[in-house]
């Protein structure tokens, strides 16, 4: 079976096309970023103007490099929130489209939940050795920890009271003056610096609390920096980095911890979402936990339509009722209430 992915929630307008949702043929992404840039951050209208323009002609590219036609694809995937509600609209347009042309099924697909499937593509192991499992997505939007207990059930543990991790690191990134997307920029200069030596708050530090928080680890950084005035040396932020980079990180240790202990029968660890390109978590989180850790190829940790053809083909492979994929009456939803559970 052919699967195509389409991603368009924000800065990238991706393609893939998988075998079986499990072999990736082709991954394709456009990129935005260069653009934005510009601006220190996503202009919404702009990404979807973006998404307009690149559609169509990165399609073609996706099928001629695949050496198939656009007749060979038997399921298209899309996501369908959440994110920017005008780059959305243009690729589920794209999408319904399509599949009414080529008379094919349709699936839409959860962009956070389908974060976790970047980290399942290509691993060499089997089904019951990950699940059930604990699964982080740590994005520019999403600091949410799932308990999964197979491929398409998600049930939120905790998720971010207020900034998201990568959010944190862009915000960082900012103060600084280093440019966007701030993550690999604030892990650079981290890895250079010394966290021994900046005292950084503990945000949410009570064990049982599960919950992620980032605004007050950014904000002590702001006081940090406003302290400094001028006479910032390039160490001095080394260090603020290292700090800051290593307490973003204690926090999701420290709640993966206590959700293990929650959860005893768990397999595996899935970590998944742009942060999850950061070297230093990848360390340090396999040092900590005794369970295996499974961590995206780095091409799949920020935005991508492998992991959304991966997801979509899971949801429809999983259905019963295959009619629904031949409905295309749906919206696209910006955001969505996801109600960690216990709460
Ligand atoms: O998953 P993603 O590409 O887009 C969203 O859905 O948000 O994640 C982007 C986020 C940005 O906040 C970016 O700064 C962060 O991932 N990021 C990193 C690293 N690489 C990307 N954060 C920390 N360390 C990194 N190496
Ligand atoms: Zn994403």
């Amino acid at each position: 079976m052919i699967v195509l992915g389409i991603e368009s929630s924000c800065d990238e307008t991706a393609f893939a096309l998988l075998k079986n949702g499990r072999e990736v043929l082709n991954s394709k992404i456009a990129s935005q970023s260069e653009q934005h840039a510009l601006y220190g951050g996503v202009i919404p209208e702009m990404a979807a103007r973006e998404h307009l323009r690149s559609l169509m002609p990165l399609f073609q590219e996706t099928l001629s490099e695949a050496g198939l036609a656009a007749d060979a694809i038997d399921l298209i995937c899309v996501t369908q929130g959440p994110g920017l509600i005008g780059a959305l609209l243009v690729g589920v347009s794209f999408a319904k489209g399509l599949a009414n042309a080529l008379a094919k099924p349709l699936v839409p697909v959860n962009h956070v939940h389908a974060h976790v499937h970047g980290a399942l593509l290509g691993l060499a192991v089997r089904s019951e050795e990950v699940f059930p499992c604990l699964a982080l997505v740590i994005s520019g939007g999403h600091t949410n920890l799932y308990w999964m207990t197979g491929s398409t059930d998600f049930q939120l543990l905790a998720a971010s009271i207020d900034d998201a991790c990568g959010e944190s690191f862009d915000k960082v990134a900012k103060l600084l003056g280093l440019g966007y997307p701030g993550g690999p920029l604030v892990e650079a200069l981290a890895n250079k610096g010394n966290a021994n030596v900046v005292a950084m708050p503990r945000i949410l530090d009570q064990r049982e609390r599960m919950a992620f928080s980032y605004s007050g680890l950014k904000t002590h950084v702001r006081y940090l920096l406003a302290k400094e005035n001028d006479k910032l040396s390039p160490e001095r932020s080394w260090d603020i980095c290292a700090a800051f980079q290593r307490e973003a990180f204690d926090q999701i240790i420290r709640k993966l911890q206590t959700a293990l202990t929650l959860h005893p029968t768990a397999r595996s660890v899935l970590v998944s979402g742009g942060v999850a390109a950061n070297s230093y978590f990848r360390n340090v989180l396999t040092d900590a936990i005794s369970l295996p850790c499974y961590f995206p190829d780095l091409k799949y940790c920020s935005d991508n339509a492998a992991m959304i053809a991966a997801y979509g083909w899971h949801i429809y492979e999983g259905t019963n009722d295959l009619s629904r994929f031949h409905n295309f009456v749906w919206e696209a939803y910006s955001r969505y209430e996801e109600t960690p559970i216990g709460k």
